[in-house]
């Protein structure tokens, strides 16, 4: 069994959910964790997870949507986050490479579901695209429990890895580590210890080789879990227990 432990349910165009759903269950792709991205998709992932069994809920708002927080806000996250299928805070954190928000309030909006999280003693997917740096930094600042971290679509150098290893985090990987001329992500996945690795889609976005370009599925999980198995020269079976076990931990899980 596999998990995709990073998906958006909600941002699906013209897609039947029951059956993408259904497809991966056939495939083995047995649980999804749906994230929400602003107060609206947040309360979209709740629904789904409460329609099917095997998905999951993240509810949080995104670093380009921190512009749009104020306590209101907060409060209505607060709020919706008590519930059982609710597995995580997410997605937060920094963008420094697309700045949809001004990078003040993306880390105002960072700490808040930092603090509400701890709060809560829920872990976090963290969102973190060229800004490194000010992520560690700010949670250290918190202080957040260190196997209670996800760096998302992990995008850093080995380097950074080693800090977020240091740190005692979890990446996920997904459709890029496929990609032809993928160079940095490769070097990562050959240096990630089994036991810090989860697997993801990112859908609808960033389907893996040979569907670069088109809508990415849970379904096609196995091929994310292959290609890692590839670049390491283990089996396909050690990638899928390793990364499933690794997301029930960290979601706390029960199956
Ligand atoms: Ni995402």
């Amino acid at each position: 069994m596999l998990i995709d432990t990073h998906i958006h349910l909600d941002l699906y165009q013209n897609t039947n959910i029951d059956e993408l759903v259904d497809e991966a269950l056939q495939k083995g792709v047995k649980i999804l964790i749906d994230v929400g991205i602003d107060i609206l998709s947040s309360r979209l992932a709740v629904k789904f997870a409460e329609k099917y069994s095997n998905v999951y809920a993240v509810t949080g708002i995104h670093p380009h949507e921190a512009k749009f927080v104020n306590e209101k806000t907060l409060e209505e996250l607060k709020a919706l986050v008590n519930n059982p299928k609710i597995v995580a805070v997410g997605e937060i954190g920094l963008d420094y490479y697309r700045n949809l928000s001004p990078k003040d309030l993306q880390k105002k909006a960072f700490l808040a579901q930092l603090n509400l999280a701890k709060s809560l003693d829920l872990p976090v997917v963290v969102h973190d695209r060229d800004a490194h740096e000010d992520v560690i930094k700010m949670l250290k600042e918190v202080n957040f429990p260190s196997g209670k971290v996800l760096i998302h679509c992990f995008s850093g150098d080995v380097n950074f890895l080693n800090e977020v290893l240091k740190m005692g985090y979890y990446i996920s990987i997904g459709g890029p580590v496929t990609f032809k001329n993928a160079k940095k992500v490769v070097e990562v996945v050959k240096n990630v210890p089994l036991e810090r690795l989860l697997l993801e889609t990112d859908g609808p976005y960033l389907a893996p080789h040979p569907h670069r370009g088109k809508i990415n599925r849970p379904v096609f999980i196995p091929l994310i879990a292959q290609k890692i198995a590839d670049i390491r020269g283990i089996s396909f079976a050690e990638i899928e227990k390793a990364t499933t076990e690794n997301a029930l931990k960290f979601f706390g899980i029960k199956v």
